[in-house]
């Protein structure tokens, strides 16, 4: 399953043609791109740029987010939706300022020990905060894979989920992790969508086993009723 040339093409079209200016990519503060991250687990983009702006105006660390009233947090958040996320959130920041002075953990099992970060958000964080080489996985990389391996089965099945988390870190490139790990979900979200995705620009297109098989429309597999 390694295979260099992977990473490569992601790491090259990230830098020419991914997305540069969002504004969880100008920091590496790991309380900022912890809450874009949360908050984009089930929110588009651009839903959730006005959010992560006026979160932050009112919480711009994570003490200050401990520190305030449950009910100041869930009005914050009111309109994102999936309000678990924002109680969650709520108790992560109070755990990482008690169990950790206030400084979020670089090693992502410790990251995906806290409530609301599973094991995709939780490399995520991890990647874009410390630079750690870490595999993510989430609905948009799932469906690149599913792809690109022409896997058959449903990909959020245990079994399909687990070998495509062997692939996710198999495939990790020695270096630019973040660059990596951005284009991945920049190809999810912009070229390799479910409907007509825009595999002439795709950077892995000469490897895609589902575009060789003309069955692009038919990968992912979706949820079996
Ligand atoms: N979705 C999840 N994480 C993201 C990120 N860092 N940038 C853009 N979309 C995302």
């Amino acid at each position: 399953y390694h295979d260099p040339g992977f990473s490569a093409a992601v790491i090259g079209w990230q830098k020419k043609h991914g997305r540069h200016s969002l504004p969880w990519q100008k920091t590496q503060d790991a309380y900022r791109v912890w809450l874009s991250e949360i908050m984009l687990q089930q929110t588009q983009v651009s839903a959730v740029i006005p959010y992560y702006a006026r979160f932050l105006d009112r919480c711009p660390d994570v003490a200050s987010l401990a520190a305030a009233p449950s009910e100041d947090v869930m009005a914050l958040w009111s309109g994102l939706g999936y309000y678990t996320r924002a109680r969650n959130l709520h108790k992560c920041a109070q755990r990482v300022v008690a169990e950790y002075g206030g400084r979020f953990p670089d090693d992502p099992e410790l990251l995906a020990d806290l409530p609301g970060i599973g094991r995709s958000t939780a490399a995520a964080i991890a990647a874009f905060s410390y630079g750690r080489r870490a595999a993510i996985l989430d609905g948009n990389v799932k469906r690149v894979f599913a792809r690109v391996f022409g896997v058959e089965g449903y990909p959020g099945a245990k079994p399909i989920e687990d070998k495509l988390w062997r692939r996710a870190v198999a495939l990790l490139p020695e270096t630019d992790i973040e660059s990596y790990t951005q284009g991945l979900m920049d190809l999810g979200a912009t070229l390799c969508v479910r409907s007509s995705p825009a595999c002439g620009k795709c950077p892995l297109a000469s490897r895609c086993v589902a575009l060789a098989q003309n069955r692009v429309s038919e990968l992912p597999v979706r949820k079996p009723k």
